[in-house]
């Protein structure tokens, strides 16, 4: 038997971190994906062998919390490989980099293709608890936003907690997005300590500026059911502001936003962990969404060109 399986990349749209306290979020998946594969050997335990192509430093930085991934999903699967080894492989058309859900696509790519190779027939909130599970080996306590994203694709409305929330966002036609590369290899749990840390010395700040991202998230919601991209692009852009003020952005992060703005983006802002890794510049139409990704790239900046509010696209 050999197994494969494949996880989306994903975008935030609105309240990464904020997510991590609840407040409710929406998040994309894109239409690129990790694949993993499967397939036993005559030794013991698990060999990886990552084909993914990445940033610079993603691999090389990331190596210890995948390895401490892997562990975890096998762990939660109860998978045993003292008898009986596997072979693990990583590819797809994900680009890795921080901010793109490259490690929820990879952990869910895995837990898919373990459940094929097993037979387990796992469903997909099956794999999506295993794929969480894998992702505390990259971010201590994730909110749950991006493996969710890769596992059921779509847009998704995401409110984490007890009784967690996941709703399906219906948008009349997908639109098109530029995600920029600041080309940083940035570490998602320092980001998300960091906040923790800023929060509980400036409760009262922290309160308003998460109170508002609130607001944002109810109105982006209304806004992307309605078609109202120019209110969309203009939360996005209050969106990052906030996301500047909790202090999770950078140089490198708010010129790539200010570029695509400067160029015709309807709203721009970072996107995931911040302090490095992507931004998302909402392009709507191709010809918008060719000169904005035209002006990063003249930068010098890598681009990826997709849309947000498609179904599972592979
Ligand atoms: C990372 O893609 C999103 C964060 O909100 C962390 C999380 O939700 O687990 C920064």
């Amino acid at each position: 038997m050999s197994g494969e399986g494949i996880g989306f990349g994903k975008a935030i749209l609105f309240n990464e971190h904020f997510v991590v306290y609840g407040v409710p979020a929406i998040v994309s998946a894109i239409g690129k994906y990790t694949i993993a594969k499967v397939n036993p050997n005559n030794k013991t335990g698990w060999t990886l062998t990552d084909n993914r192509k990445a940033t610079p430093d993603y691999k090389e930085d990331k190596i210890d919390q995948q390895k401490d991934s892997i562990k975890l999903i096998l762990k939660k699967m109860n998978i045993d490989l003292s008898k009986e080894g596997l072979d693990i492989a990583l590819d797809g058309t994900l680009y890795c980099a921080s901010g793109i859900g490259a490690s929820a696509a990879s952990c869910v790519a895995i837990a898919r293709a373990l459940s094929e190779h097993f037979n387990l027939n796992l469903s997909d909130e099956e794999i999506n608890e295993i794929a969480f599970e894998g992702e505390k080996g990259y971010h201590g306590t994730p909110s749950g936003i991006d493996n969710t994203a890769s596992t059921f694709g779509g847009l998704i409305w995401f409110e984490k907690g007890e009784n967690k929330i996941m709703e399906t966002i219906s948008i009349p036609a997908p639109i098109e997005i530029v995600m920029g590369n600041t080309g940083k290899v940035a570490n998602t749990s320092a980001a998300v300590e960091g906040v923790r840390n800023r929060k509980e010395e400036n409760p009262e700040k922290y309160n308003e500026i998460f109170d508002r991202a609130e607001n944002i998230a109810y109105l982006a919601r209304n806004a992307l059911k309605n078609e109202d991209h120019k209110e969309l692009g203009k939360l996005m852009n209050e969106n990052h502001k906030l996301l500047q003020q909790i202090e999770v952005s950078s140089r490198e992060l708010d010129f790539l936003v200010k570029l695509a703005r400067d160029n015709g983006a309807i709203g721009a802002k970072l996107t995931g962990g911040g302090l490095g890794g992507n931004i998302i510049a909402l392009t709507p139409g191709k010809n918008l969404q060719e000169e904005v990704a035209n002006a990063i790239e003249k930068e010098g900046f890598q681009t990826l060109k997709t849309v947000i509010g498609a179904s599972r696209e592979r």
